[in-house]
């Protein structure tokens, strides 16, 4: 709960002190960011000067992320640093290219420790890579794993170098249903039929397919204001017709949603507006 900054999770009782939650670097809602700065087959239309090797916007960025020690945490003092690869609930979100890898040098000049939440970029979903933090040419220190590694089977795991693990030696650590057989075997099982049934391969293919011709649909519907993503992660921001690209008014984004599922097609909602299918 400290940890998100989607305020629709946030629950009116007291959460961890100290977590800082930065500048969101969203390069189609954000202050900076245009067309040439995310690492998928569709970009914004918003232009923007940056060059492949030469992205502005992530400088900008990365310049609130340093402020952050400035004014908020005691430079070399951070504990660790969150990211998912590309942000889910957050309304596929993804980062200016270089960001991340550039966050993860800034981390480590800090004294943190670089965790990448791999719950729903994991297993091969992004097409490209089966971990959604090799796109960004980074090691972190820890991984959280969940949802994909069970397929639907409730399965989780935090994978870390022994360094780290030994820590929790330091005092009792408990888990009634941690490491159970059943669950390990699932996910043993899961991960042969990804491999088997080359699923990340499918991710790339018909991901790469869909955000095409997604972006066909938002040249013809204005309600539509951006397609992103990579493989099977993809979003789709619902827009009003105005000149701020405000988010949908709720009611039509369940006129939406409800027609989908009429039609078997289950989506969910994400973004801070709730307005990202
Ligand atoms: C990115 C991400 N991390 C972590 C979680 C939480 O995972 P779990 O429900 O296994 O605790 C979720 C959603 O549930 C998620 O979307």
């Amino acid at each position: 709960m400290g940890l998100t900054s989607n305020a629709a999770y946030k629950h009116a009782v007291p959460q961890a002190p100290d977590i800082h939650n930065v500048m969101n670097p969203d390069v189609y809602k954000g202050p900076w960011g245009g067309a040439h700065c995310r690492d998928s087959p569709v970009q914004t239309t918003r232009s923007c000067s940056c060059s492949s090797s030469d992205c502005q916007a992530k400088a900008k960025y990365i310049d609130q992320l340093k402020d952050i020690f400035k004014y908020s945490v005691k430079p070399g003092n951070l504990a660790a640093f969150f990211a998912e690869s590309i942000q889910g609930m957050g309304g596929v979100v993804q980062f200016p290219k270089g960001y991340i890898k550039e966050a993860y040098k800034i981390v480590k000049e800090n004294g943190g420790v670089f965790v990448s939440d791999e719950v729903q970029t994991g297993f091969g979903r992004t097409g490209e890579h089966f971990w959604g933090f090799e796109m960004h040419n980074i090691q972190p220190d820890i991984v959280t794993v969940a949802k994909g590694i069970g397929n639907g089977f409730p399965l989780a795991a935090v994978v870390t170098r022994s360094e780290i693990a030994q820590a929790l030696t330091n005092s009792m650590h408990f888990n009634t249903f941690g490491g159970n057989p059943l669950a390990c075997a699932v996910g043993i099982a899961v991960l042969d039929v990804i491999e088997e049934e080359k699923l990340q391969e499918n991710s790339l293919e018909i991901g790469t397919y869909l955000l095409q011709q997604l972006e066909k649909l938002k040249s013809k519907y204005s309600i539509i204001g951006d397609v992103r993503g990579k493989g099977l992660m993809i979003g789709l921001e619902l827009i009003k017709n105005d000149e701020f690209a405000s988010p949908v008014e709720n009611e039509k984004y369940f006129e939406v949603w409800e027609a989908c599922r009429d039609l078997g097609l289950i989506i969910g909602r994400g973004g801070i507006h709730g307005n990202v299918i």
